[in-house]
């Protein structure tokens, strides 16, 4: 696992959205996986600039969100298909058949997930995974206990999640205690993967998965486990690391 830091978050969502259009200009066909949360969204803003100034298109690319709330449907402004519309979808020009994000509201969840699953086999697997990290080290919706096999599936949020994520629920909006997520076990087969974590919060999150032995109560240090990884920071979430330097 290898890690970049950062003077400012700024600088590191930048260098984050370089990679993304590095990846998409190297191959305007990758399959690109996307987290939602609010360290993602400078990277998103600046990938939306560099779509308008004529430099990174999605046309031709296929794209799979980690997770989204059981129980919202897409027109729900808290799930994470709305959030995706708001912050990059409306933007750009990736077609709407070739964006995925796990369905809240199908009937039967697990026969969602496999078929989450199965789409991804069947559009060759993720090229790039963009990752963010929950201060408790979760990856996608996978909490502290689950399995480094664990594929697609239903999860319950802990405490500190629902409540690190409360602020985007309005009042009389009924936050859902369950998601659909990959599993770690799918995160892992992505051939590349980048994680964005930034400030003080994510620190301690940040020196576990990276500084810590594997150890499934740290989800993110599933990723040593993973082909290539490369986790940008910013000083403050790199300020719990050994013997860190930051990069212009
Ligand atoms: C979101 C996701 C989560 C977030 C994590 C960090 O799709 O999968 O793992 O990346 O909760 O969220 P923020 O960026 O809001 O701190």
């Amino acid at each position: 696992m290898q890690f970049i830091v950062k003077q400012t978050a700024d600088a590191a969502a930048d260098y984050v959205s370089r990679l993304i259009g590095e990846q998409l200009g190297a191959n305007p066909r990758s399959v690109i996986g996307l987290p939602t949360g609010g360290t993602p969204v400078p990277v998103y803003a600046r990938l939306v600039e560099r779509f308008r100034a004529g430099g990174t298109s999605w046309k031709s690319a296929t794209t799979f969100n980690l997770d989204e709330y059981i129980g919202l449907g897409p027109e729900h402004p808290a799930s994470y298909a709305a959030y995706m519309r708001q912050h990059l979808f409306d933007h750009v020009d990736c077609p709407p058949d070739q964006r995925h994000i796990p369905n809240g509201l199908a009937p039967d969840i697990e026969e969602e997930a496999s078929r989450y699953e199965a789409t991804i086999v069947s559009a060759g697997g993720l090229d790039l995974l963009f990752l963010g990290l929950g201060r408790n080290a979760h990856i996608g919706f996978n909490e502290p206990g689950s399995g480094f096999d664990t594929r697609t599936r239903r999860v319950s949020l802990t405490a500190s999640t629902l409540q690190a994520n409360a602020p985007y629920f309005q009042p009389g909006q009924t936050q859902p205690s369950e998601a659909i997520t990959m599993g770690i076990g799918t995160i892992l087969e992505a051939r590349k993967i980048v994680v964005l974590a930034t400030g003080q919060s994510k620190a301690e999150a940040v020196r576990r998965m990276i500084e810590g032995a594997p150890d499934i109560e740290v989800p993110g240090s599933a990723l040593q486990q993973a082909r290539e990884v490369l986790v940008v920071l910013d000083a403050d979430a790199a300020s719990g690391l050994s013997g860190q330097r930051i990069a212009s």
